[in-house]
């Protein structure tokens, strides 16, 4: 994004605080003279107001760019702690994606405006990252459907704690027309205009599971120079199917080509019944695989995409991650996850890696996440953040066509599939979680868990199959399948070492 620079609204907010102080906004700048003068106005008049009402009642001056005399006298509004106005006082902001007449515009400069206002401009690094996931506003009808939701926004909450990323679920149809996987669009935007102070918005589905703890997205480094990032598979974007790129996780800037992008996309959808109906007609005929003429958010994703290269693939637009598992699909991911653990776990077993193993609190995650990840780089083939090929955990497990909230599955997939898969994903991720405190679940697909002993995985304290692991350095190369696992970890009791180091508290 390259923001145009910030305009400073020239009107003030009318509290008893700004009527004494100027606010921040306006003591540095260039070309602000002007400002300054009809804030001095505003002052002057908002002043007499505060004395005709007395201190239990506040002012609201008119929008920004209309003058001082149009002053509106409203309701109590905070008082002292008040702070200068932002768009947030137009009342014609509209927070909808699928509002025609209210279209959001200027975006950019509205935005660092409000971050300037609060002293936030300089101050965006890292990246802040709102994530945004949701299910329907009943309850699922699949069985054991909202045990699983809750699983599934446990995943993320773990992750966004890990990371420092605040997580906004959303149950709610924000138009009443975009239901189901349309509902996104509403949120997403809404979320945008929610947290101005946010750099990203992540939309994550809910039955994608984080299955590596460790990754940071690249956001100022790979996806510095675009705006909306989805996954995609090459082959099938060359065909035009579909599935070609996913809707189900997505990261998009929070500026003002994002709005109109998503705009766009949601004028496809059932807000707007006629083009809808036309869309989906479109679709089928022109997109491989679709065999539904009812436009779907992920075809009109791809749609847009596949048909406009020019205008919405590249930098500072959009970008399909086709190199790691930004999304990968369950399928191709859950048998493999006792292998990638295996790995994992040789790795932090060197005596070499003594760092690895140490106990540490939960918010120094990210660093000893960036040191797992060095560690693993040559160690563990494939790309960070998981690949079909190689060993590396992949971030994001996508249960796409499993249906856990309401039971609904794709028909090709078995129930025993699904809910095993989605069972050793969760513990895969939950595992990586609960070492922080103390514990590992006792076998991959087992719900007890056990005391992890200090220094732990080393071999030391570690059986593999029943026998003391007499390699360290030896990499378990068979791996169990979720159907019959055979590869199963037992942690050795008491060991000394673990009781000799509580010594918190005398
Ligand atoms: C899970 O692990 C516990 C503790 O090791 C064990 O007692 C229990 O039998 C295991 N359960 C299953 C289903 O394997």
């Amino acid at each position: 994004m390259s923001a145009p620079p910030p305009r400073v609204s020239a009107s003030p907010a009318a509290s008893k605080l700004h009527a004494t102080a100027p606010p921040p906004f306006l003591a540095a700048g260039r070309g602000r003279g002007r400002d300054a003068l009809v804030f001095a106005a505003g002052v002057a008049v908002a002043t007499a107001v505060l004395v005709l009402l007395g201190s239990s009642a506040s002012v609201v001056l008119a929008p920004a760019g209309t003058s001082t005399s149009s002053l509106l006298v409203a309701s109590p509004i905070p008082g002292p702690d008040d702070p200068p106005r932002t768009f947030y006082d137009d009342p014609d902001l509209s927070y909808s994606a699928a509002d025609g007449h209210h279209r959001l515009t200027g975006w950019d400069a509205k935005r660092a405006s409000w971050l300037r206002s609060r002293g936030l401009l300089l101050r965006r690094s890292p990246e802040k990252v709102v994530m945004v996931s949701g299910s329907q506003p009943e309850p699922c009808t699949g069985e054991a459907g909202d045990h699983l939701m809750l699983r599934l926004l446990k995943n993320k909450l773990d992750y966004c704690r890990l990371h420092g990323i605040k997580l906004l679920y959303n149950r709610d149809f924000l138009h009443p027309a975009m239901t189901s996987y349309w509902a996104k669009i509403p949120i997403v935007r809404a979320a945008m205009v929610a947290h101005p102070d946010a750099e990203w918005i992540w939309w994550v589905d809910s039955d994608a599971v984080f299955t590596d703890m460790d990754f940071s997205l690249p956001l100022s480094t790979r996806y510095r120079d675009y705006n909306f990032v989805a996954y995609g598979v090459p082959k099938d974007m060359e065909r035009k199917s579909w599935l070609a790129i996913n809707a189900g996780v997505f990261v998009v800037r929070n500026c003002q080509w994002s709005l109109d992008f998503l705009d766009e996309w949601a004028q496809m959808g059932p807000a707007f019944p006629e083009a809808h109906a036309r869309w989906g007609k479109v679709f089928k005929k022109d997109l491989a695989d679709k065999d539904s003429d009812v436009a779907c958010d992920q075809s009109a994703l791809v749609y847009m995409l596949l048909s406009n290269r020019d205008r919405l693939l590249g930098k500072e637009k959009a970008f399909v991650e086709t190199e790691y598992f930004f999304m990968g699909w369950w399928g191709e991911i859950v048998d493999r996850l006792d292998g990638v653990a295996a790995r994992y776990d040789a790795v932090e077993r060197r005596r070499s890696s003594p760092e690895l193993r140490r106990r540490h609190a939960e918010r120094e995650h990210v660093l000893y996440a960036a040191a797992r990840n060095a560690a693993v780089r040559g160690a563990v083939p494939g790309p960070p953040g998981g690949w079909r090929t190689g060993w590396r955990r992949p971030l994001i497990t996508h249960f796409t066509g499993c249906q856990p909230c309401s039971g609904g599955r794709n028909p090709t997939y078995t129930k025993e599939s699904c809910d095993v898969g989605m069972r050793r994903a969760l513990l895969f991720a939950d595992d990586q979680v609960l070492r922080a405190y103390g514990f590992r679940h006792a076998g991959p697909l087992n719900d007890s868990v056990l005391p992890l002993p200090f220094d732990y995985p080393a071999a030391d304290n570690l059986f593999i199959l029943g026998r003391k692991q007499s390699k360290p350095e030896l990499v378990v190369e068979s791996y169990a399948s979720t159907t019959s696992s055979c590869v199963t970890y037992t942690l050795v009791p008491n060991v000394p070492s673990y009781y000799d180091h509580q010594d918190g508290c005398h």
